[in-house]
């Protein structure tokens, strides 16, 4: 027996309790908030369970075994560890002091289905023809921002979009936690790491994305910007690393404009306002905005393209190509194509073109 099944047999054993959790395909999230109160979030909606761990020990010796196996103990000096199960869930561990009651465990699983696209459009996250209008905007090479709040699917929705980079092309991963999944066979994943209790040996995204320049990437996909690595990625996307795509945390496809000039500004770098908004607005392409609704369903909210040029008041200029509009005979809002013509229209890419239906080819005529 390898490590790893070891690992997972005693895993299998000390969380039992909320096996079945981690088996069903529709449950995404497991929070266990002490040893009688755990919470799933189950196709996209947040439910308290029965399932409990005997006492408090039991629950205390699962969180050690899962621990054991990731080198990392807790203590008050690390009160707060990520870790990952043999399955590749994503397992978050608080405690005190930073967690006043008890032990706090977060696992978060790859479900699988969040990151096909067929699959969302399903969910009604997204409209058929947005999925096309979107399949040709990554194969175009367009710089694209995935924007929205805290958990309304950003990650997901970009992990879907990369499964429509071409073979061929050498892809480099950036993320604080590993969470993306790339399908293709040519990817380079590289995650940052937290300094030691020292203070020493810290890799942040940004000393990660000046390596990633190094290393011939075709495309860069970081997991999220929330720092001064944004100015780097916008001069990256400037100067020829077309179809890099990011998420960020922001509330509208203009707040994503201006938070991520807003990151950029964190960069320590002095360039004059007007100079870096110029490169922005040249940098990235597109904005997929998302949200969480009420109920758990997850839906892009607006499309839009923004112009390679700052208007005459100095700000961005934005064109919303998909919108939520009220639908006809229905109280129902949903995505739809506003009319707008693509600015890239007659820029398509041979593979592009090849591939318009005519759902997408009145977007691009
Ligand atoms: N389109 C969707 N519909 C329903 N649930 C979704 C959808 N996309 C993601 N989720 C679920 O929402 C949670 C957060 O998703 P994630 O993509 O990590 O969001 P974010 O990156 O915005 O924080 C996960 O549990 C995921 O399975
Ligand atoms: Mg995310």
């Amino acid at each position: 027996m390898s490590v790893d099944d070891i690992f997972a047999a005693t895993i299998e054993h000390y969380l039992a309790p909320i096996r079945p959790y981690l088996d069903d395909v529709a449950v995404s999230e497991v929070m266990i908030n002490s040893a009688n109160e755990i919470y799933i979030e189950k196709d996209g909606r947040l439910i308290r369970t029965e399932a409990r761990f005997a006492d408090d020990l039991t629950y205390a010796s699962a969180i050690n075994n899962i621990l054991q196996f990731t080198g990392k103990t807790l203590s008050d000096d690390t009160p707060l560890i990520d870790a990952r199960l043999p399955n590749g869930s994503r397992v978050h561990v608080a405690k005190a002091p930073c967690v006043r009651h008890g032990t706090v465990v977060t696992i978060r699983k790859f479900a699988k289905s969040m990151l096909d696209i067929d699959w969302l459009v399903e969910l009604g996250t997204l409209t058929e023809q947005a999925r096309q209008f979107l399949r040709l905007s990554v194969l175009n090479e367009q710089n694209i921002l995935v924007a929205g709040g805290t958990s309304s699917g950003k990650t997901s929705l970009l992990n879907a979009l990369s499964a429509y980079i071409p073979p061929g092309q050498r892809i480099v991963v950036i993320e604080d936690s590993a969470e993306l999944q790339l399908q293709q066979d040519h990817v380079i994943s590289l995650e940052t790491r937290q300094a030691d209790r020292f203070g020493r040996g810290a890799v942040s995204i940004r000393d990660l994305f000046r390596s990633s320049l190094r290393l011939r990437p075709d495309r860069i996909i970081i997991g999220e910007v929330r720092g001064g690595e944004a100015l780097d990625m916008i001069q990256a996307m400037t100067s020829g690393h077309g179809g890099s795509m990011t998420t960020l945390h922001a509330n509208s496809p203009a707040d994503a404009m201006n938070r991520l000039e807003t990151l950029a500004l964190m960069s320590e770098v002095e360039l004059p306002l007007h100079a870096l908004r110029a490169q922005a607005a040249s940098a990235i392409h597109l904005i997929v905005q998302m949200s969480r609704q009420i109920g758990g369903k997850r839906l892009v909210t607006a499309i839009s393209e923004v112009e390679g040029r700052v208007g005459e008041d100095g700000r961005y200029v934005l064109r919303d190509m998909f919108a939520l509009q009220r639908r006809e005979s229905s109280e129902q809002m949903q995505l739809s194509w506003t009319g707008e013509r693509s600015t890239h229209a007659g820029r398509l890419s041979d593979a592009a073109m090849a591939s318009l239906s005519d759902l997408t080819r009145p977007i691009f005529a």
